[in-house]
């Protein structure tokens, strides 16, 4: 998963990341960042450059790779690991899961209690998914393409119960021809409800909740939900 996505992923992304990154700030990082699901390091680049203190992890070394690349002289430690199992040495101000990190867990319950044991108590943790609309009314059953100077990729999703299987197929381009790799990933649908419901059984206190970087409740038609969670 994100291993051929890597090298596409910017160029395919539409987000506008200085935007979605303002936007975070509102939420009051602070401190010691951790961030969980860093992908190429939209979000890590902006956080060094503004003088935090960040360890960046992600499960793909590919997103590390371009990610690292990304980063000047105030860099960060990038460190490849599964965000489930990943314990920093201290504790942390800040966790940062942004852009769907949350979506790729079977059980993120496992997630929040892990960083309910290494957030600082005056800590913020702050994260968002794809909402379930999105991912039944968007992005199910359909098939999207995406035209690149290097490749092209065809998107196939197909979605039963909870799970959004995405096919990636992508045709590089060569002189007089085009190399197929295929990458598969695997979405979970979540609900506002039920992840609420996790985090408080996780021990936190405070769950406040926006849809698509507005500072207002998520509407029936939210694509995104962004939560912000604290211990007291
Ligand atoms: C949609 S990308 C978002 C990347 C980045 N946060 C951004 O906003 O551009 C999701 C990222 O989560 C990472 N990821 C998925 N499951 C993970 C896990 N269990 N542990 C660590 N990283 C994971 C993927 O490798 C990918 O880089």
């Amino acid at each position: 998963m994100y291993e051929i996505l890597a090298e596409y992923y910017d160029e395919m992304m539409s987000a506008d990341y200085d935007a979605w990154y303002s936007y975070l700030k509102t939420f009051g990082i602070k401190g010691k960042v951790l961030e969980l699901g860093c992908g190429t390091g939209n979000f890590t680049s902006r956080l060094c450059k503004d003088g935090y203190s960040v360890t960046a992890v992600d499960l793909s070394a590919e997103m590390l790779n371009v990610a690292s690349r990304k980063c000047g002289a105030r860099r960060p430690l990038f460190i490849k690991a599964d965000m489930q199992e990943f314990l920093p040495p201290t504790k942390v101000d800040t966790v940062l899961v942004a852009c769907d990190g949350v979506n790729y867990l079977k059980e993120p319950s496992k997630l929040f209690s892990k960083v309910y044991s290494y957030l600082a108590p005056d800590g913020v943790f702050i994260f968002d998914i794809s909402t379930e609309y999105k991912l039944r009314n968007v992005l199910a059953d359909n098939v999207f393409y995406f035209e690149s100077g290097k490749a092209d990729l065809v998107w196939q999703n197909d979605c039963k119960k909870n799970k959004l299987d995405m096919r990636l197929v992508f045709f590089e381009k060569q002189q007089h021809s085009y190399i197929k790799r295929e990458e598969n990933q695997r979405m979970y649908i979540y609900t506002q409800d039920e992840l609420q419901k996790a985090l408080f059984s996780a021990g936190f206190k405070s769950v406040d909740v926006y849809g698509d970087m507005t500072a207002t409740e998520p509407k029936k038609n939210s694509e995104r939900i962004h939560f912000v969670v604290k211990k007291g």
